[in-house]
């Protein structure tokens, strides 16, 4: 042994030699040892496919299912980890269960809480939509959690569906270009998104059963737009299926939109998987595209099946013994699952990404976006914003300044750290300059004197301000139940038109998702503000909007209708159905389509919200495209900010067709802009347009025709509010598939 250490101490080529003569025999021995499908650096599929090759049945039936609430199990002989999934889109929801739904009093599943869908969707800024995104990514990595159960892509149908705080609102063009961005903003974080509930799921009544239906153009032009989009050009890996039905089919095993349209013709490659309790049929689910199978319960009860009952365990695994099924179906499923864990990290433990919680720039997320969400609606005499310097008390009135929203029902509630209430923003912000008074005005439990007491603090203070709306109750924002119509609750009409005459200097906030009917007070009251759910930090952004720190820049992505009447699915009474049975009568009109199509003045039209500033739109040039793959036309114009302040302004742009061979909307949203200008500033604003800014589908073609004819551009400050336009002329008729 002396001997060997003594001519190695001599001679170090030697020893290096040696060593990578033992190295190359370990690596090599290691290498084979470690398959295929641990190996980071082999592309996606190759891995998928050496994975499958080494499972078991039993093995790839227990991916397709969950074995919790929120799980699918582990495998460690080959070391594929537990999978878990994660409620929501506005935060990753606290643990519950495993087996029902009660909180888990777990101490470290707090998170950050962020406005709703509908308050994003109200910035127009894309941005914002990345960043809301990235931060649900972050939290769910730390989290450990591997799938988060949002964004919501539907359309907003009809104002009363109990979600629509959820959605991005009534356009699709508007929800898609959101929706991609969110998607993006969380899967960079080797987390994978689940766009929800495709397709066409618009209401809550009536959810788990109805069966809907609707004509092949309004599906295509309307309702999949925003699916389509987040598989194509974000690559979105997980999608939900819906519990309502579509042409007779369970949505999320309807071999049309799940076979055909999802994975055929959008060439979907990730997993599909069941809403919670939203399977009913081994076969259908199998043969109809179902991928991961979760939360199903006994049938007619609210209680857990075992998992081994699943659908798609024990009776799929007979199936495939007694060769009803083709073992390819199988195998299918389980590489779409396979596949979005790979596309996750989540065997590259080394180098996934580790995520963050809780942390202030999160928390700085969710202020600004509350702050850049807020809509202006009425500001009659420049009520707003609060001069501090001159105001000596306020009346804060209203439940909705002290209430926490954060805990809502089923997934769209966050366990938040803090939740900044109006209240504790404007005193914060007012400091101990100003005398603030609370008085709770209406509440959801009732008590006496409530207005009386209101209106005496509305007097005696120089300014009101009532902080109105609603919450997460029954039939009102809420999971599972539509609104039973769209006035305020709790005799907060009444309320208003109490305190507004006591104090003409009361300004209305409303905490809600859209829409309101403000018929019986809007008219008395100088100023209005949609503040949405506004998240954690809701309290300061509100502040800062009230006293003109921040410069309001919101524009709602709903019609809010003078009364529900006036919207499309109640005026034809296609809501909610009947005898379970729902056909969308209004097509293509939905939102401002129909409005336009109508001629009927909405309260709010849709892209409308004020500003403390003024913009002046001009210099509209359309630029023809030259290049084969470019835009087809740039719209180029100018913004210039001609008051005071700095503030922002979403143009939007809107395509109206000539004479078109089906006929089409009035105008359709293809194109938006957010600009911030200080006062004086001016910008050009260009917004390119491509060929399917331009298309319809025609369904006797099944496909998309961008057809040769007159265009009119329209650049507007709302839908209702056209500042420029120019007519455009495509020269040639094009069908793409
Ligand atoms: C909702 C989904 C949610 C799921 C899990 C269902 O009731 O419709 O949006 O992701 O529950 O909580």
């Amino acid at each position: 042994m002396k001997f060997i250490t003594d001519i190695l101490r001599r001679s170090p080529s030697l020893l290096g030699f040696i060593l990578l003569g033992f190295g190359t025999f370990f690596g090599t021995l290691c290498a084979e040892e470690r398959p295929l499908y641990q190996d980071a650096s082999q592309p996606i599929e190759k891995r998928v496919e050496d994975l499958l090759g080494r499972m078991t049945l039993e093995e790839k039936l227990s991916q397709i299912h969950g074995d919790s609430k929120f799980s699918t199990p582990a495998i460690p002989r080959l070391g594929i980890p537990v999978r878990w999934l994660s409620d929501g889109p506005h935060g990753v929801r606290e643990d519950i269960g495993p087996h029902n739904w009660r909180p888990s009093g777990h101490t470290d599943d707090f998170a950050t809480y962020m406005p709703s869908l509908c308050a994003l969707a109200s910035t127009w800024n894309l941005d914002l939509a990345t960043a809301h995104g990235n931060v649900l990514g972050e939290e769910s990595r730390k989290r450990g959690k591997d799938i988060i159960l949002g964004p919501i892509a539907d359309i907003v149908r009809t104002p009363l569906c109990g979600r629509v705080y959820e959605y991005f609102g009534e356009d699709p063009f508007l929800t898609a270009r959101m929706t991609v961005n969110y998607v993006r903003g969380v899967q960079v974080n080797d987390v994978a998104a689940c766009v929800k509930h495709f397709a066409g799921n618009n209401q809550e009544l009536g959810r788990a059963t109805i069966d809907m239906d609707m004509d092949e153009r309004t599906l295509r032009e309307i309702y999949l737009p925003p699916f389509d989009a987040a598989i194509k050009e974000a690559d979105v890996l997980a999608v939900m299926g819906a519990y309502t039905k579509f042409r007779g089919e369970h949505c999320a095993y309807s071999d049309y939109l799940i076979n055909k349209i999802l994975k055929g013709e959008f060439g979907f490659q990730g997993l599909v998987m069941s809403d919670w309790g939203g399977t009913y049929s081994t076969r259908e689910a199998v043969l109809g595209g179902l991928d991961l199978e979760m939360g199903t319960l006994i049938p007619g009860t609210e209680k857990e099946r075992p998992y081994e009952d699943y659908y798609l365990a024990k009776p799929f695994m007979e199936g495939l013994k007694n060769g009803e099924y083709p073992m390819s179906l199988l195998d299918d499923k389980v590489r779409r699952n396979l596949r979005v864990m790979f596309a996750t990290h989540a065997f590259d433990t080394d180098t996934r990404k580790v995520g963050s919680l809780n942390t202030r720039a999160h928390q700085a997320t969710a202020q600004r976006i509350a702050e850049e969400s807020m809509v202006l609606l009425k500001n009659d005499g420049a009520a707003l914003p609060l001069d501090a310097t001159k105001i000596n008390s306020i009346a804060v009135i209203g439940e909705n300044a002290v209430r926490h929203h954060a805990t809502g029902l089923f997934g769209a509630g966050v366990k938040t750290m803090h939740e900044i209430t109006p209240l504790e923003g404007i005193v914060q912000r007012v400091g101990t300059n100003m005398n603030v008074t609370y008085s709770v005005g209406y509440s959801e439990r009732s008590g006496s004197n409530f207005v009386e007491r209101a209106v005496t603090a509305a007097r005696q203070a120089d300014v009101a301000i009532v902080i109105a709306g609603l919450n997460h109750s029954r039939y009102l924002d809420d999971e599972g139940w539509d609104r039973k119509n769209l006035r305020l609750p709790y005799g907060q009409d009444e309320l208003i038109q109490q305190v507004v005459k006591a104090n003409p200097r009361t300004i209305i906030i409303l905490i809600a998702g859209p829409a309101i009917e403000m018929d019986p007070w809007l008219k008395q009251v100088p100023a209005v503000l949609q503040a949405w759910y506004p998240g954690m930090e809701g309290g300061t952004a509100l502040a800062r909007v009230l006293f003109g720190d921040v410069n309001p820049s919101g524009k709602l992505t709903c019609t809010y209708p003078k009364q529900l009447m006036d919207s499309p699915a109640h005026a034809l009474d296609t809501y909610p159905g009947t005898n379970g049975v729902l056909f969308y009568k209004e097509g293509l009109l939905v939102g401002y389509r129909w409005f336009d199509a109508k001629n009927i003045e909405p309260e709010f039209p849709f892209g409308f919200g004020l500003s403390y500033t003024t913009f002046e739109y001009s210099n509209l040039k359309l630029v023809a495209g030259i290049e084969t793959n470019g835009p087809v036309v740039t719209a180029e114009f100018d913004i210039a900010n001609t008051g005071q302040r700095a503030g922002a302004e979403v143009a939007q742009l809107y395509v109206h067709q000539e004479n078109p061979s089906l006929s089409r909307p009035i105008k359709e949203l293809k194109g938006f802009k957010k600009v911030s200008l200080k006062p004086g500033e001016k910008t050009t604003v260009s917004i390119p347009l491509d060929e399917r800014a331009f298309a319809y589908y025609d369904p006797a073609k099944s496909g998309w025709v961008i057809e040769a004819g007159d265009f009119k551009i329209q650049i507007g400050a709302s839908s209702r509010d056209i500042r420029l336009q120019d007519n455009f002329h495509l020269a040639k008729t094009t069908v793409e598939k």
